[in-house]
């Protein structure tokens, strides 16, 4: 019950008070920090469905109204005015920088854009067939080795030294995934250029060809990168959080986040998504079939591409996508049945009871696929793409938790196992 802006629970005769935290966009909370303390039990809430983990000031997400805003600014502004590398001083910094503070920024990214070349050897190690996202966490996870250094959280200069590399390091590491995969020889880059025109020739240069930059790739990968740049406690960014809360390091957070990413529940749904198109294409494109799949209880097929923890309106993300995907592949001259397999899912799905009902809408994985495919962007590279766009994300998340001094996560539980039993000795058993 909340009366008088607090909240009373009650646990046998004996009656508690909470307080309330109010949100800067009026979303309520019940503090319950002091539980335990004052009556010996805990809250259990699998999935932290009702759970919120940490105040933060980096983004707004109303998933009924279909919201998502970046440090106050929507996300359907800055996907159309913003390059990528702006959204990512904005979230981390917490403002959008002037130009002489992005000059700045850029600069420093570009001063740290060298790889250790020993990096290379790990990178041959992995068999050909490795998923992208497998090897691009453990490579971030092993630049750590190659930059050393204790991250004094007090130091802005030792925090801001950190950010800067990993930003520089990670789109080359993703470039050389990228690159052995297609067996391509690895790239530096391009320090003449801009953060997302530098990505992009990382990926397309050949050896043997000019490289020409087309622009409707840039700006369609800016605006991919935007539109993932971060969405508050999701999965990858909780597991960024609670591993730097053990004070581990920011590289060896963003690697455990990089893992939780590649789950199909999580980024790696873009790659579903691509082959549940694919196979309804192969089947004969009956989407009614894949539909039936989809709503039947005992088929553990999903819609890959659909529903979201947090959105039960439409996400702002895939609308903004949709539209790229059409644009993109009308101005690069494709025309992709996958797409229109892909409409006639979202057409069924909008007018059926079972995805009504239950407030499935497309998320943001459901057309990401389709442009990176357009793109001749590998499957396998899909979620290695998101990765790239939630750096800045995880990174604010992470200065974020470090700079209140969060303590460490550590969640308790309900023993459900057996209780004390006398050791039996292996003759016995
Ligand atoms: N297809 C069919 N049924 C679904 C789907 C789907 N894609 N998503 C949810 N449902 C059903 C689910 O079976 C359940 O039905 P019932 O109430 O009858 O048991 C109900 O909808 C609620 O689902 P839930 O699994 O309890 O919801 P959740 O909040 O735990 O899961 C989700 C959210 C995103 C994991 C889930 O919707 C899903 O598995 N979607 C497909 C995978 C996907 O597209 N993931 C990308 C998410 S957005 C980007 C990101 O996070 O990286």
């Amino acid at each position: 019950m909340i009366m008088n802006d607090k909240a009373n629970i009650k646990v046998g005769n004996e009656n508690y008070e909470f307080e309330l935290i109010i949100g800067s966009e009026d979303e309520v909370a019940i503090d319950i920090s002091s539980l335990r303390t004052k009556t010996n039990i805990i809250t259990i809430d699998p999935g932290f469905k009702n759970t919120g983990a940490c105040k933060s000031a980096i983004t707004f997400l109303d998933g009924e109204k279909g919201i998502l805003r970046y440090r106050g600014y929507s996300i359907e502004e800055l996907a159309e005015k913003a390059n990528f590398l702006e959204v990512a001083y904005l979230l981390i910094f917490g403002d959008l920088p002037n130009q002489k503070k992005l000059d700045k920024f850029l600069y420093d990214i570009k001063e740290n854009s060298i790889v250790d070349e020993d990096l290379k050897k790990i990178l041959e190690s992995f068999p050909k067939s490795a998923h992208p996202m497998g090897v691009l966490s453990s490579l971030t996870s092993a630049l750590v080795s190659f930059n050393p250094s204790v991250l004094d959280i007090e130091s802005k200069k030792e925090i801001y030294d950190a950010i800067v590399k990993l930003l520089a390091k990670l789109p080359i590491i993703v470039s050389w995934v990228y690159r052995k995969g297609k067996g391509l020889p690895l790239d530096y880059g391009d320090y003449s250029l801009g953060y997302v025109e530098n990505i992009t020739k990382m990926m397309f240069n050949r050896p043997n060809k000019e490289y020409i930059q087309n622009d409707t790739i840039v700006s369609t990968i800016n605006k991919l990168l935007i539109l993932h740049a971060d969405h508050e406690q999701n999965c990858s960014t909780s597991t960024v959080r609670i591993v730097g809360s053990s004070h581990a390091g920011l590289f060896a957070s963003i690697s455990a986040g990089i893992s939780a990413l590649w789950g199909r529940l999580h980024g790696g749904a873009n790659q579903a998504v691509i082959e549940m198109l694919e196979a309804i294409e192969k089947d004969g494109g009956d989407t009614k079939k894949f539909m039936a799949k989809a709503k039947d209880k005992t088929d553990p097929f999903r819609l890959m591409g659909f529903g979201h923890r947090v959105y039960k309106n439409f996400d702002p993300r895939a609308k903004i996508i949709k539209v790229a995907a059409d644009e993109v592949l009308k101005e690069l001259g494709i025309s992709d049945p996958i797409l229109e397999i892909a409409k006639g899912l979202e057409k069924e799905a909008l007018a059926d009871s079972y995805f009504v009902d239950r407030k499935l809408y497309p998320n943001v994985d459901f057309y990401s696929g389709i442009i990176y495919k357009a793109l001749e962007i590998p499957n396998q590279m899909f979620t290695v793409m998101f990765a790239l766009g939630r750096l800045p994300g995880w990174i604010s998340q992470w200065k974020e938790m470090r700079e209140n001094k969060e303590p460490i996560s550590r969640p308790r539980q309900i023993y459900v196992g057996e209780r004390h039993r006398a050791f039996l000795d292996l003759d016995l058993r």
